[in-house]
C-alpha cells in the first residue's frame, strides 16, 4: 500500500512526465520546421524516453496497490525556437523535474516508505544524465557560435541517437 500523499506525488509526477514527453514533441516539431532533422530525432528519442518515465512510475502504483489518476496535459510552450533557444528551455525544463524527484524523495523520506525510496534513486541517476545531455549540447552551440558548418555537424550527430532499452 501506497500512503495516500505519496499516491497523489506520484501521480503528479505521472502527470509532469507525460507533459515532458509533450514538450520534446513539440521540439521534435520545431527543429524540423528548422530544418534540423538531426535535433528532431534527438528530441523525438527524447520524447519516447519521457513515456518510459511515466511508465515506470505507472506500474509501481499498480504494483504497490495503488490508485493511477490521470489528469489533463499542459499544453507545451514551444514558439519559434532557435537551436539553442531549445536546449537551453530543455535544461530548464530537467533542472524543474529534478526538484520534483528530489521532494518526492524527501516526502518517501519522512513517510518511512523505504521502497519508494529506493525506487525513486533510479530518477536520481537518470536526472543528472538528463541535465548533463542537455548540458552538453548547449556547451557545443556556444562553441560553433552560429556557424552553419558546426550546425550541420551538431545535426548530424544528434541524428546518431536511437532510442536506449529501459532498464
Ligand atoms: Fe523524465
Ligand atoms: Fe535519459
Amino acid at each position: 500500500m501506497l500512503s495516500e500523499k505519496i499516491e497523489t506525488s506520484i501521480n503528479k509526477q505521472i502527470n509532469e512526465e507525460l507533459y515532458s514527453a509533450y514538450i520534446y514533441l513539440a521540439m521534435s516539431a520545431e527543429a524540423d520546421r528548422l530544418g534540423l532533422p538531426g535535433f528532431s530525432n534527438w528530441f523525438k528519442m527524447q520524447f519516447q524516453e519521457e513515456l518510459e518515465h511515466a511508465d515506470k512510475f505507472f506500474n509501481y502504483v499498480l504494483e504497490r496497490d495503488g490508485k493511477v489518476n490521470l489528469a489533463a496535459i499542459e499544453k507545451p510552450e514551444i514558439g519559434e525556437e532557435t537551436p539553442l533557444s531549445l536546449f537551453e528551455k530543455a535544461l530548464n525544463h530537467e533542472r524543474h523535474i529534478t526538484a520534483c524527484i528530489s521532494s518526492l524523495k524527501d516526502l518517501a523520506k519522512s513517510e518511512s516508505d523505504h521502497a519508494t525510496d529506493v525506487f525513486l534513486e533510479w530518477y536520481v541517476s537518470e536526472q543528472v544524465e538528463e541535465e548533463a545531455n542537455a548540458q552538453q549540447v548547449i556547451d557545443q552551440l556556444k562553441l560553433i557560435d552560429g556557424s552553419p558548418n558546426g550546425l550541420f555537424m551538431i545535426d548530424r550527430e544528434l541524428a546518431n541517437r536511437t532510442a536506449a532499452p529501459a532498464d
